[in-house]
């Protein structure tokens, strides 16, 4: 039976313009303001971060260690720890592979080297039209239907480099 879990949006692609560091600042203010005086606040505001501005931009790592007392090394070492955040802005579209144990041994190898052929992207690489990003994730939980891919926070199992094919295909059709 295939799964298909709806997920929390994600924001991706409604950021600001990164290259504006007043917007920029403006919003590294707000989200460390909203986690004022919270204890161990750093992934949250990592999280809420990316949310809004659909990226972490490197300029925000400073502020963020200055706004929480931390060194740049301290943000910069979760930032690059956890695959979710992203240095750059996505695509209109994210497409996650599951490159997990049992998605791997589950066809979930073919499956990544199909989509980058059929994307011409490698993992974390956008298409060139700016259209799909590519990222690897590490288990959604969905391992009973592996292998697991995510386009746009829609879960999918059991795809198929046909499946695949024909997912990729109604990106952006109707949305
Ligand atoms: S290993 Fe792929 S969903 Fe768990």
């Amino acid at each position: 039976m295939e799964s298909q879990l709806r997920c929390p949006p994600d924001c991706r692609t409604m950021g600001i313009m990164p290259g504006n560091p007043s917007t920029l600042r403006s919003t590294i203010d707000k989200v460390l303001a909203q986690h004022a005086g919270r204890p161990g606040p750093l992934l949250e505001i990592l999280h809420q971060v990316q949310h809004e501005l659909g990226h972490v931009p490197g300029d925000a790592v400073p502020m963020i260690a200055n706004g929480l007392n931390l060194s740049i090394a301290e943000v910069h070492g979760v930032v690059t720890f956890y695959h979710h955040f992203r240095d750059h802005p996505a695509g209109r579209h994210v497409v996650q592979i599951c490159r997990a144990e049992a998605c791997q041994s589950m066809q979930g190898v073919a499956l990544a080297e199909h989509a980058g052929r059929r994307l011409g992207v490698g993992f974390n690489g956008t298409t060139r039209d700016g259209r799909v990003t590519l990222e690897p994730i590490y288990c959604f939980g969905n391992c009973a239907c592996a292998p697991a891919v995510m386009i746009d926070g829609e879960l999918h199992g059991r795809v198929t480099p046909e499946k695949f094919d024909a997912l990729i295909a109604t990106l952006g059709q109707g949305k």
